[in-house]
């Protein structure tokens, strides 16, 4: 039973309409990544960095999964137990689209923690610097279950295990720059298996796989799953 490892970036719901990262001219919605999306920010300016995401949080509410989500799901659906779908992107989308166990290596947007009781919890409300724990009931503690930069990513065990098995990998929507993301087609290839890379355009990872497609996701990876 062959095994299939996807992984996907921002490219995949840009146009469910979610912003990608570095086609932004640098700035995440007006924002330095750093400014936001790092535990030094969250530290010196909490209120800015929950404004922030309370804006992702309320925005995401507003999108839909589109093609490229459902043709994925699909996918997983055909081949129940062989399709490993790892994502860059905090949205849910993958998830409306009807995937599953969808491993969010960079968190969630609609996933809350506490600093003081390590509580995690699904949350689709704004956050303030004074909301109350519902686990332990302190004040301040809460923060998005997103993976800022400087932080480690989640699943890498799983992930790794699931590369060492996979027979297929296949980069959809992702600039190959952040790593360990951008490792992943490294392992791939040690092992000598096919390497698929969907994107707009060609990237500086493109080289690196046996074959790419390029065009919106939404047209290259429907098709691609049509004819699987
Ligand atoms: P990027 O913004 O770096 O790259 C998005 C990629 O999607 C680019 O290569 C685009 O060419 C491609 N793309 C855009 N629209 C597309 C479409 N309709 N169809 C196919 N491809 C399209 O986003 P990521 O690679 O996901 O990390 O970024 C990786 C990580 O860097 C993010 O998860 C985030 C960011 O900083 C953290 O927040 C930790």
């Amino acid at each position: 039973m062959s095994q299939i490892v996807i992984l996907t970036g921002a490219g995949v719901s840009a146009e469910s309409g979610i912003r990608t990262f570095r086609d932004a001219g640098g700035l995440w919605e007006g924002h330095r990544i750093e400014d936001v999306a790092t535990p030094e920010a969250f530290q010196a300016h909490p209120s800015l960095v929950h404004q922030f995401y309370n804006l992702r949080r309320a925005a995401l509410k507003q999108c839909e999964p589109n093609a490229a989500h459902v043709a994925l799901a699909d996918l997983q659906r055909r081949l129940p137990g062989q399709v490993t779908l790892i994502t860059q992107n905090v949205d849910d989308l993958h998830e409306r689209a009807g995937a599953v166990n969808v491993l969010h290596m960079h968190g969630e947007l609609l996933k809350i923690r506490c600093c003081h009781c390590s509580h995690r919890c699904r949350w689709s409300d704004d956050l303030t610097t004074t909301t109350e724990c519902p686990e332990c009931g302190r004040l301040g503690g809460l923060r998005p279950d997103i993976v800022w930069f400087g932080e480690i990513p989640f699943f890498l065990d799983q992930i790794e295990e699931a590369l060492q098995l996979a027979d297929m990998f296949v980069a959809i929507g992702t600039s190959g720059l952040v790593y360990p993301a951008a490792g992943m087609v490294h392992v791939a290839r040690s092992r000598g298996i096919r390497t698929i890379e969907f994107n707009l355009r060609r990237t500086e990872a493109s080289a690196l796989f046996s074959e790419t497609h390029q065009g919106p996701a939404t047209e290259t990876v429907s098709k691609w799953v049509t004819e699987f």
